[in-house]
């Protein structure tokens, strides 16, 4: 049985304002909610994890260096995010991967660190308009799950979130039928990787997830949750989501 997963990601936006926004949502939670986790920027890891101290939400960073400690200025590792009280790390995001030309293989040494530091890591995959387009759509996701993976990983370490490039920010999804598609191939593809044990790794959908979308698509066998973007800023937009994951 897998637990479900709300997790958002905050992006760079993060002030007094917003913390008091996780205050509200910390208070709103039961016990027997989903797993709830937000990922704000790391200057605000440790307020997060002091605003939500005692309640069932959990904090996450949105990134970290493969390395533990060095010369890399402005980077933060594994190890410091996990001191700072957070759970998790979200790796290999989409924009990370642009903006700061992140290959696979340095996603893959990012979640190994991530892995090795305690912290549950968040590997995002997802594909462009013009591969959504293409012949290949499901290979080429296969192949950047793959070519991204750590060596070894479980329900307890890894979880996965395949948010469609095109469809961030944008307001746009796909079809149920597509995300149910992906995410079968994903699951048989973790299986045959990892054996059935995989059976316990979380796949989340990411992408323009919102209260009025959210109940469509956590009625795919395989969305184990959500990793959403612009509508976990605020506590409104964000219990609705949580509240569809929990009657799902
Ligand atoms: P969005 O972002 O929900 O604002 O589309 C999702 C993400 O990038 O994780």
């Amino acid at each position: 049985m897998r637990r479900k997963l709300a997790a958002g990601n905050w992006k760079m936006n993060g002030d007094a304002a917003l913390l008091g926004e996780l205050a509200t949502l910390a208070g709103q939670q039961a016990d027997t909610a989903p797993e709830i986790l937000i990922c704000p920027p790391h200057p605000l890891l440790a307020h997060a994890v002091s605003v939500t101290d005692g309640s069932p939400v959990g904090i996450g960073g949105q990134d970290c260096h493969a390395a533990r400690t060095g010369a890399h200025t402005g980077d933060v590792s594994a190890p410091m995010i996990a001191a700072t009280g957070a759970q998790a790390v979200i790796v290999g995001h989409s924009e990370r991967r642009a903006e700061h030309h992140e290959t696979s293989e340095i996603v893959r040494a990012k979640a190994t660190a991530a892995m090795a530091a305690g912290l549950t890591t968040i590997l995002c995959i997802g594909e462009s308009e013009e591969e959504r387009l293409g012949n290949d759509t499901l290979k080429h996701i296969a192949d950047l799950m793959h070519a991204s993976l750590p060596d070894a990983a479980t329900g307890d370490t890894l979880v996965i979130a395949y948010e469609p490039i095109w469809a961030i920010g944008t307001g746009r999804v796909p079809t149920l039928d597509q995300i149910v598609e992906t995410h079968d191939m994903l699951r048989d593809e973790l299986v045959g990787r990892f054996g059935p044990d995989a059976m316990t790794i979380r796949l989340l959908y990411g992408g323009s997830v919102k209260p009025t979308n959210a109940a469509e698509i956590f009625t795919a066998d395989n969305v184990d949750g959500a990793l959403v973007g612009g509508a976990s800023l605020k506590a409104a937009d964000f219990q609705p989501i949580i509240a569809a994951l929990a009657a799902s």
